[in-house]
């Protein structure tokens, strides 16, 4: 049986999917790994513990299906995490991911050196704490033995593929979130890495999505019990992976998703920027579908703020034992379920990690404003709920300025598989949502480009119109609209009231 592979590096843990052309599912398996926080604020992960997790689900997945025929092999991660090489190609340190925040000096020093105005020229994005090149400076400054033994620099999914393939490259919609690569043209930009004194050499070639870029070597066919030979495709950031695993491929198109993080993308036919003031309040960034690109806000703790309320006010979950979180988290939404629109009066400001879109400010905090001694637990989480779905349509109205076409929102993530919150989400928007019936998420749409990339499918666009599968809409109720339209300006309000104590605070604590 003929399949594809899709595999999707996460913050969590790694997920590989074997689906057939049509897009069945014949076998998915995953695999958890540690995030470190060795100073608050900080966030590393192991590579080689991705490597385990890799191979250990990508074997799980082939004992499962054992007569699939795997023909080719795609790759989706977490953006922004800088992975670093010596002339051996070992790492040297642990990856500092996109969740770290350490690196706000170096922001201020690229912009510094490279101009506001014109870094968005050359590389359509600010410099933000998350992104690879101010934690390429961080290294350097703060650790000058390790970066002197630096030779390559690759991202978390671009190392994966190279443990594969022993093929270096860096695959352009993940490129596109480092603030070294010119957007509109899709090439490392020389101005940015000169301004920066960072050697060129440095960076693999940039390399498409769906495009073969190495095949599996005797060494990974042995680690994982793929066949040596198999050509592995270029791949794709999480978030462009998660916009072809949803079919966001076309003009007009737009996805909310929710996860650890949140987002809302959508596809641009052109690199358009956010000129609403100097920094753009949301990503430009290169799609994996050929000289196409998606605008993308980004809310920083979407269902991570769920998972601390129910960490810290919930039934306690069993860790690792997925039915019981679920319960948990069901139990709670049922709760909130009980609650009128609004809260009675209680708003949720989601920074529990800082925020992006639309404020930039990693010392945002987040917060109940408006606790009466009538409110109960329930309240306090429909408030999460609808502070994250008041911040993703912050996001929504920030792309909307910029003038992109969005006709239609497509949802997906762990967070919209709640009937609850997804309803929230409509009427928030006072948008209808569509769901999909194919909620395999980025590890799909890599497994889409594999497709593509060994001639299973002719384009993206193709194998999107073959596998992915919308749902009838989710329609916004008028009344519950009507409620939020009216809350939305006053939870608007509540970052420019408490900006100055939220800064305050975040002396005494970082996120
Ligand atoms: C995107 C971003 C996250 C990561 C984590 O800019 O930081 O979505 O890709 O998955």
């Amino acid at each position: 049986m003929e399949t594809v592979l899709g595999i999707d590096l996460g913050t969590s843990g790694v997920k590989a999917l074997l689906v057939t052309p049509a897009g069945q599912v014949v076998a998915a398996a995953t695999r958890d790994y540690p995030l470190h926080h060795p100073q608050p604020g900080w966030a590393e992960q192991d590579p080689a513990d991705w490597w385990r997790a890799t191979s250990g689900a990508i074997r799980a997945c082939l004992t499962h299906a054992p007569a699939a025929r795997v023909v080719g092999v795609g790759i989706s991660g977490q953006m922004h995490g800088a992975v670093l090489l010596d002339a051996q190609m070992q790492v040297v340190r642990p990856c500092i991911i996109w969740a770290d925040q350490r690196t706000q000096a170096e922001c201020d020093l690229i912009t510094a050196r490279v101009g506001v105005a014109r870094l968005i020229d050359l590389v359509s994005n600010p410099a933000l704490p998350g992104f690879t090149a101010p934690k390429l400076l961080w290294v350097r400054a703060n650790e000058p033995e390790v970066w002197a033994r630096v030779r390559h620099v690759l991202l978390p999914k671009d190392w994966l593929r190279f443990m594969l393939t022993g093929t270096l490259g860096s695959e352009i919609s993940d490129a596109a979130g480092t603030c070294l690569l010119d957007v509109v043209r899709g090439q490392w930009s020389a101005e940015v890495l000169a301004a920066l004194d960072l050697a060129p050499d440095l960076l693999p070639p940039v390399v498409g999505a769906a495009q073969v870029v190495g095949r599996i070597t005797p060494e990974a066919a042995a680690s994982t019990g793929l066949v040596a030979g198999t050509p592995v495709a270029g791949g794709g950031a999480d978030n462009a992976c998660a916009a072809v695993g949803a079919g966001i491929v076309q003009p007009g198109q737009a996805l909310v998703s929710i996860g650890t993080s949140g987002v809302v993308l959508a596809f641009a036919a052109t690199p358009a920027v956010d000129r609403s003031g100097p920094v753009p309040r949301v990503h430009t960034f290169n799609h994996a579908v050929p000289a196409a690109w998606y605008l993308m806000g980004v809310t920083q703790a979407a269902g991570l703020s769920l998972r601390w309320v129910r960490d810290q006010l919930g039934a306690a979950a069993h860790a690792g034992d997925q039915a019981t979180e679920r319960d948990a988290y069901e139990a709670l939404t049922e709760e909130a379920g009980t609650i009128p629109a609004g809260s009675e009066g209680l708003l949720f400001l989601p920074y529990l990690q800082g925020e992006r879109t639309p404020v930039l400010d990693s010392a945002a905090r987040g917060g109940w404003v408006g606790l009466t001694a009538r409110h109960t637990r329930a309240h306090l989480v429909r408030a999460v709920l609808e502070g994250v779905a008041f911040s993703l349509r912050d996001c929504l109205d920030v792309l909307r300025a910029t003038g992109v076409a969005i006709t239609e929102l497509r949802a997906t993530g762990g967070g919209v598989r709640s009937p609850l919150w997804r309803q929230i989400l409509a009427d928030v928007f006072d948008q209808p949502l569509v769901p999909l019936a194919t909620e395999e998420g980025p590890a799909l749409g890599a497994a889409l480009l594999a497709g593509v990339a060994a001639s299973v499918y002719p384009s993206i666009t193709a194998a999107c119109a073959q596998v992915v599968r919308p749902l009838p809409a989710i329609q916004p109720d008028p009344a519950t609209a009507a409620r939020y339209a009216e809350l939305y300006p006053v939870y608007q309000g509540l970052y420019p009231a408490l900006r100055v104590t939220m800064h305050g605070l975040a002396r005494y604590g970082a996120a």
